[in-house]
């Protein structure tokens, strides 16, 4: 399908993408930057070529979602480091659903590292960097306005289904899907897309042989080497360009 797409001036800037406004009020361009934050923007550096990485391994899982159902915003890789989407309007929430204890929520509950989560946990946290994105029930979610209860379920639902297509897309390509945050917004017809990026940016993702980190954890770490961030996220390109 033919666009005919032309790039206007920047909507908005984040920590690690930038969205450009389209002759099209209703599709945006997303821009993969070079750079990496942790710790709410606290950690910050630059890795070269991050961004070509990262635009890519996100067009490849949302394509494998679009393929198999999921209502997204993504509609094709146009270069390098941008993807052409449907223009939302973002539900300030993240949904991060874990599949193996480690993180925050170790931390949070004292539950020991590693330990399987067979249906896997769902929990919200309400983005807004002044509060340093809190965790959050449903109850709050809906006193602030923010969502409907049953926007909650519908998205809840479709929370699940990722998690169980991506933890076999990723167990095929010899990764065990850790935990991972996702975004969704509402589009012209208010109807809810996954929305934002997929990436080891956003993902904890281990060697399904060694248990080796091969996403952001390694920027986390107290000393990180970039190289071998970037290594790590070129085998995870490798591995599902297979
Ligand atoms: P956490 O253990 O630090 O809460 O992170 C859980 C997952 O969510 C992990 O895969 C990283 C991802 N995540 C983001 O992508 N962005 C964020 O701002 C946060 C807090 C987590």
């Amino acid at each position: 399908m033919n666009y005919n797409i032309i790039k206007k001036n920047i909507l908005l800037e984040g920590k690690t993408k930038i969205i450009y406004k389209t002759n099209n009020s209703f599709k945006i361009i997303i821009h993969h930057k070079d750079d990496l934050t942790a710790l709410n923007g606290l950690k910050k550096s630059c890795l070269l070529d991050k961004g070509v990485l990262t635009n890519e391994i996100s067009t490849l899982i949302f394509k494998f979602l679009n393929y198999s159902g999921i209502k997204t915003h993504f509609i094709k890789k146009i270069n390098n480091r941008e993807q052409l989407c449907h223009k939302v309007n973002i539900i300030p929430l993240e949904f991060v659903i874990r599949n193996i204890v480690t993180g925050s929520l170790s931390k949070r509950l004292g539950i020991k590292e590693k330990k399987k989560i067979p249906n896997g946990i769902i929990e919200l946290f309400y983005k807004d960097d002044k509060l340093g994105d809190p965790l959050i029930n449903e109850s709050h979610a809906i006193f602030l306005e923010i969502i409907s209860h049953e926007e909650l379920i519908y998205i809840f639902s479709i929370v699940k289904n990722i998690n169980n297509l991506l933890k076999l897309y990723f167990f095929n390509k010899g990764i065990i899907l850790v935990d991972f945050k996702i975004e969704f917004g509402r589009n012209k017809n208010n109807e809810i897309l996954l929305s934002d990026e997929i990436s080891p940016d956003t993902c904890r993702l281990w060697d399904r042989n060694t248990m080796k980190k091969l996403d952001k954890d390694l920027f986390r770490m107290e000393f990180p080497k970039k190289e071998k961030i970037f290594d790590s996220y070129m085998e995870i390109l490798k591995r599902l360009n297979k």
